[in-house]
């Protein structure tokens, strides 16, 4: 009997070593523990043993009957890890992905208008500058010759940060900043984003683009501002726009103008976009105040230079035929979408 055990444990062994699928694993698993199984004919020959012998051979039968349940077990466990390995491995390979439906993006009218502006300013030998948002009192007011408490601060009703910050609300405010990084001679362009506290209207935003220009060089004059403003204009537009240059208070230019355009929308006879005047203030511009230079540390005795304050926001509603700006602001990708260029 202890001989059958033994035999019956190694065999077992044998055929699990040799079992490829789980099929052939179940069949083994009927071949020794099933009803006819050989394990369970080895318990049903135990009536035959009698005490002690009975007993020990009854503890030598469960034992093996354990194991092979548990080795079964273990090789029915590692058959099926390997099929399912193998039913990946075989798989065919795809992308659920494909083929992309995705829309493509298009890029926001001012963001296109600005970029053709900049083409415009650096084939005249302009650089092309950035600056933060987020600026103070000094360059956004003091360094433009606009002391603490001058009224002309009330002309921008400013976005204060809790400590004591400002957000940008002009591209002026990076005048002083360019001025000391470069120093004179100097041309260069620098949009960006400003915030005003303003009530919106067709044409006011409280969140608007401006593009700030500045030159400055030796015998630089109302000529050369004039002759860029125009080359500037007629490049954007691709034909005569009229526009009209009156006299404008800005304490940081002297003189100082305002450049307006005929209003595109309505051909001049008035709507709610040039608030019934016919014209747009897009531009205003001058020549830099002496002060402005020197606090640029720029030699005001050597240096002159003009600079500009392009709304680029209006200028993308006079391009595109938009009539209220707030459209732009808006998020609407139907409105947004109808002037893209992909
Ligand atoms: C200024 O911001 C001056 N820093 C411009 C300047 C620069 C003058 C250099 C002289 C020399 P103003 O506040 O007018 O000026 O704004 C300039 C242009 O920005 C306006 O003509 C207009 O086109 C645009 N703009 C101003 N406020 C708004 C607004 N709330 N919404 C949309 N566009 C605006």
């Amino acid at each position: 009997m202890e001989t059958n055990i033994r035999q019956v444990s190694e065999q077992l062994k044998q055929r699990l070593e040799a079992a490829k699928d789980s099929a052939a694993v179940e069949q083994i698993r009927v071949e020794f523990l099933g009803k006819k199984g050989q394990i369970t004919e080895l318990l049903k020959l135990l009536k035959d043993a009698e005490g002690e012998a009975k007993r020990e051979l009854g503890q030598q039968i469960n034992e093996l009957k354990k194991q092979a349940e548990a080795d079964i077990e273990k090789a029915q466990a590692d058959v099926t890890a390997a099929e399912q390995q193998a039913l990946v491995d075989n798989a065919e390979q795809y992308d659920v992905t494909l083929p992309a439906q995705a829309e493509l993006g298009s890029y926001h009218p001012i963001t296109l208008i600005q970029k053709e502006v900049e083409e415009i300013f650096a084939s005249m030998g302009f650089t092309i500058e950035d600056y933060a948002e987020v600026t103070d009192d000094y360059n956004c007011f003091e360094a433009l010759n606009i002391p603490k408490h001058h009224p002309a601060r009330d002309m921008q009703d400013t976005f204060y940060l809790s400590n004591g910050q400002v957000l940008k609300t002009h591209t002026s405010a990076a005048q002083n900043t360019i001025m000391r990084k470069y120093g004179a001679p100097l041309r260069a362009v620098f949009p960006s984003r400003c915030f005003r506290n303003e009530a919106t209207d067709a044409s006011h935003e409280n969140t608007f683009f401006q593009m700030e220009g500045m030159m400055i060089d030796t015998d630089i004059s109302i000529s050369n501002l004039i002759y860029f403003m125009k080359t500037m204009l007629s490049e954007v537009f691709k034909r005569d726009v009229k526009v009209r240059l009156r006299p404008g208070f800005f304490p940081f230019v002297e003189p100082g103008f305002e450049l307006d355009i005929n209003c595109l929308i309505c051909g001049g006879t008035g709507c709610p976009t040039c608030k019934n005047g016919g014209w747009v203030e897009l531009c205003p511009c001058g020549m830099i105040h002496p002060n402005v230079l020197k606090y640029g540390g720029i030699d005001s005795e050597k240096y002159t230079g003009f600079a500009f304050g392009l709304g680029l926001t209006r200028l993308a509603m006079m391009r595109y035929g938009i009539k209220d700006i707030r459209i732009l602001n808006s998020g609407n990708l139907k409105a947004l979408s109808q002037f893209s260029q992909k």
